[in-house]
């Protein structure tokens, strides 16, 4: 059963509490965004995610889709570290043992569809008939990978979902290439903007509804085009170059989003719920 919106934003805190007890990298207010992504449908579909590593995104995505009346979330992750940009295991082969018990502490197990494999894979095999209201893509964050990862899943986007990258703002470079070629000068999506390092945008299968967000997308594009220089190809950024990155990062606005500003700024397909 579906909460109403103010009993939606209030349970926000404790799903930040046990988040934060996960471990991860997503911070408070990012994760407070991504509850409000999850919480607040903008059309019928699923919430999908790739890249969970030990749960702490998969949490609250779970949890948040829950306070909509959704059902579970699907998460694909192979759990292996696989690509040069992730965390760290700290010397384990796998996160699963891990994730596991997280999820179960959090009391969300049931509430994830969980595909221990590459995205790609999942991709390969997803019925088209599942579409997905939000995409939630934090896994490889190479250029490639990130690219790949949208392109494999945006074929299954509905009217009106939403794309969300993790670390755009981050010196791995994948997702703010992403972000700023695909999302921002894409025909197909509208709304846009940043959270934190989260950057998301919401797709129209009809790109005629995303004309009158033109000039916003290409605002913010130029602000990404003074920061991608620093970040393109990955790596460590040090001396001058890290003051310009710092510079750069500093003018992107990327503040907290308060849910009436965001769900004022999206808009909601009637079927949503
Ligand atoms: C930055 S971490 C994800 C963090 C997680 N969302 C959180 O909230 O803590 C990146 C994850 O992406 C996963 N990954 C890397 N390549 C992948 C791929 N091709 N498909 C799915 N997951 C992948 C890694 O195993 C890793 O766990």
């Amino acid at each position: 059963m579906s909460l109403p919106p103010a009993g939606r934003i209030d349970a926000f805190a404790a799903i930040e509490r046990t988040a934060l007890s996960i471990e991860g990298q997503l911070t408070p207010k990012e994760i407070r965004f991504l509850c409000l992504l999850a919480a607040f449908p903008t059309c019928a579909g699923e919430v999908l995610e790739i890249g969970s590593f030990k749960g702490r995104s998969t949490t609250v995505l779970a949890k948040a889709a829950s306070l909509a009346g959704q059902g579970a979330v699907v998460a694909v992750d192979p759990l292996t570290s696989p690509a040069a940009t992730d965390p760290s295991l700290g010397g384990q082969s796998s996160g699963w043992a891990d994730f596991q018990a997280n999820l179960e502490r959090a009391g969300v197990r049931a509430r994830v569809e969980f595909y221990r494999e590459r995205s790609s894979a999942l991709a390969a095999r997803r019925p088209a008939a599942r579409r997905i209201r939000l995409l939630w893509i934090d896994g490889d964050h190479t250029a490639a990978g990130a690219k790949a990862d949208l392109a494999f899943f945006a074929p299954f986007l509905a009217d009106g979902a939403i794309v969300a990258l993790h670390d755009v703002l981050h010196n791995d470079g994948g997702p703010a290439r992403v972000f700023a070629e695909d999302l921002l000068l894409s025909p197909g999506f509208g709304p846009a903007g940043l959270c934190g390092s989260i950057g998301w945008s919401q797709w129209f299968a009809d790109p005629a509804g995303c004309v009158p967000y033109r000039r916003a997308k290409l605002r913010l594009y130029r602000r990404l085009q003074r920061f991608i220089p620093y970040v393109a190809f990955g790596g460590d950024i040090d001396g001058w170059a890290k003051l310009g990155y710092k510079l750069a990062r500093a003018r992107i606005p990327h503040g907290e989003v308060s849910p009436a500003a965001w769900r004022a700024k999206v808009r909601f397909h009637p079927l949503a719920a």
